[in-house]
Parts: C-alpha cells; structure tokens; sequence
C-alpha cells in the first residue's frame, strides 16, 4: 500500500469583506467583523482545516463595500488560533516588495511561521483609480506580480538582495530578521494564461476559479509543461475555489442554489463580468477564464 504524503488540503474563505458570499438577496448568516471571524478559525482549528485564505479589497460595491485589510486581519486571526496557517492576499501596486516582505516576515517571527501570501494581480480599473494606482495592462500585471513574487523569495533567502527590474530596484539589501523555517508560502490567484505562465515559472501554489474536470485537467497540464520549459525545480501546487452547500439532502442543497440564483442581484453580477471583461480583453489572448464560467460561480467569485 502506498501512502499519499500529499493529501488534499482545506482552505476557506475569511469572511473579511462585508455582505456574505454570495451577490444575492438571500438570507447571509455571515459576518465580517473580528469576533465572528475569530471564532470562525477556531472552528475550522479543530475540524481540521489548513489554511485560511483572506481576501483585499480597496472598495467594492453592493454589500462587500466594507473591508478590512487583510495583511493586519490575518495577524489578528493567527493569535487566535494555533495551528491553522492564514494566507494574507497581497495587491502589488498598493505594496510594494519592501514593505510587504518586512510585514510577512515579522508575522512569521510572532506567529510561529503560520503566514502565508497570495499575491493577487488586480482585476477591478474602478479600484485602482479610486486609489491613484495606475491601472497597468492585464499582462503587465502579471509581470509586476512575477518580479514581486521574485523580490519577496529574494529578500527572503538572500543574505543581501540586489534586483535592477522594470517595476522594483533593491541594491544590496538584507532583510533582518528573515522569515521563520518554512518560508511562507506563495500563493497566486487568477486563471488566465499570463497566470499559468506565473506560476510555471515562481509561485508555490496556482490559485485558481472552479471549472469542469475537463476545464480544470488543461490548465494543470498547461502548467506542467511550462515548468518544464522555464526549468522550474519545484512543483507548482494547485487549488480551487469551490463553493459548497451543505445540507442534509442533496435536494435541500440544490433548493438552496436555487434560492441563491433566483435571488440573485443580476446588475451586480452582470457588473463584475463587464469589469472582469475589460480586465481579460487587455490580454492577448483575450481569455480569462471567468468568461467562461457560469452565472452562479461568478456570483460568488464577484466577492473577492
Ligand atoms: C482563490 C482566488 C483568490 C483571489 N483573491 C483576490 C483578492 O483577494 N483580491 C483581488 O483583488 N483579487 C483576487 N483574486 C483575483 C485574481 O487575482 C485575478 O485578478 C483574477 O482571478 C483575474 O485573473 P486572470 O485574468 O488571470 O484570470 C483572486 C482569485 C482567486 C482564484
């Protein structure tokens, strides 16, 4: 008998952004503030959980218009807990590499080495202008994210750290104290073929939407290939965004969905496509893949 010295992990969704899950005018039993969130994790401690995964956002509109950061709100959840590992969501443009590989290592050094990164490239133009942050083409996000995620590795394990790039410059820069053993993990969201590229080449884990089998099969095996190619010397790992319903019955589950669906907030829906449209037709190959993704996971993917 063999045993899996990899098994599938669990991570869920901090709720850090107001108005529940879902964009939908059904009942939501979730709150966003640090009590319920508090307990939330602790809850998830013991059912034997992995990870948490929070989210960032700058603004935001119909019921997720309040949101903590997420950097100070992982740290907040990580001293109440013991085990889990909370990832913290990073915008590059809002951070920059030096800032965010100084906060991270100080919450690795205070909370054991329980904190994690997911460095998220930005898909919502109306949130980067509300902030004065210019509001680069889809695949010039990505390259801002790839010499991120390199800066953050550098400054992490290198005794001094010197990068001349096109979005950052260190000379000769050593971070004290570094992060504990094991280096926080980096995590990447996003689904689009400048993603894959990411990942193929520095990300510890693709972070991706829900999709088919089949769906999900292609950008595995798209990966694979590209480590192959760019020579990476570790494997990519990967995670999916998936939403459940629990309940007693698969018929009570699938009640509920239609719940959900029908009461849907079809503009705000509609709204986020239109913004995750423009962001995916400034790539080249014009594909993101929420637009091939159903109404009812976009519903849920419009919360983050
Ligand atoms: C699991 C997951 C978590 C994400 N979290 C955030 C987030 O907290 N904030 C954010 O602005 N975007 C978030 N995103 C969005 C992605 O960073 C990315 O902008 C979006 O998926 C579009 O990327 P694509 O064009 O490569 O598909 C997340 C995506 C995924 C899959």
């Amino acid at each position: 008998m063999t045993t899996n010295n990899n098994p599938v992990k669990f991570a869920y969704w901090v709720p850090n952004v107001s108005g529940g899950l879902v964009i939908s005018s059904i009942e939501q039993r979730t709150s966003w503030d640090i009590d319920y969130n508090r307990k939330l994790a602790q809850i998830a401690e013991k059912a034997g959980f992995d990870y948490a995964l929070s989210q960032i956002r700058f603004t935001a509109g119909y019921g997720a218009d309040k949101q903590h950061e997420s950097v100070s709100f992982s740290h907040a959840l990580l001293a109440a807990i013991e085990k889990l590992k909370v990832i913290a969501a990073l915008l590059p443009g809002p951070w920059n590499p030096a800032l965010a590989a100084k906060q991270i290592a100080t919450i690795s050094q205070l909370t054991n080495a329980r904190v994690a990164v997911n460095i998220v490239s930005g898909w919502f133009r109306g949130e980067f202008h509300a902030i004065g942050e210019p509001w680069l083409d889809h695949d010039e996000r990505y390259r801002r994210s790839e010499e991120f995620i390199n800066a953050l590795r550098g400054i992490w394990t290198e005794e001094t750290y010197t990068l001349k790039g096109d979005f950052y410059r260190f000379t000769d820069y050593s971070l004290k104290p570094k992060p504990l053993d094991p280096l926080p993990e980096i995590f990447q969201g996003g689904s689009s073929r400048a993603a894959r590229d990411m990942a193929g080449r520095v990300s510890d884990w693709y972070f991706t939407n829900g999709n088919t089998p089949d769906g999900l099969k292609a950008q595995v095996d798209d990966i694979r290939t590209k480590e192959k190619a760019f020579g990476k010397s570790w494997r990519t790992r990967i995670g999916i965004n998936a939403f459940g319903i629990v309940r007693q019955t698969e018929k009570e589950a699938k009640d509920v969905l239609q719940e959900v669906l029908d009461k849907a907030i079809p503009e705000a829906v509609h709204g986020f496509h239109h913004e995750v449209q423009n962001a995916g037709n400034a790539s080249p190959e014009r594909a993101s893949l929420p637009f091939r993704i159903s109404f009812s996971t976009m519903m849920a993917s419009a919360r983050t």
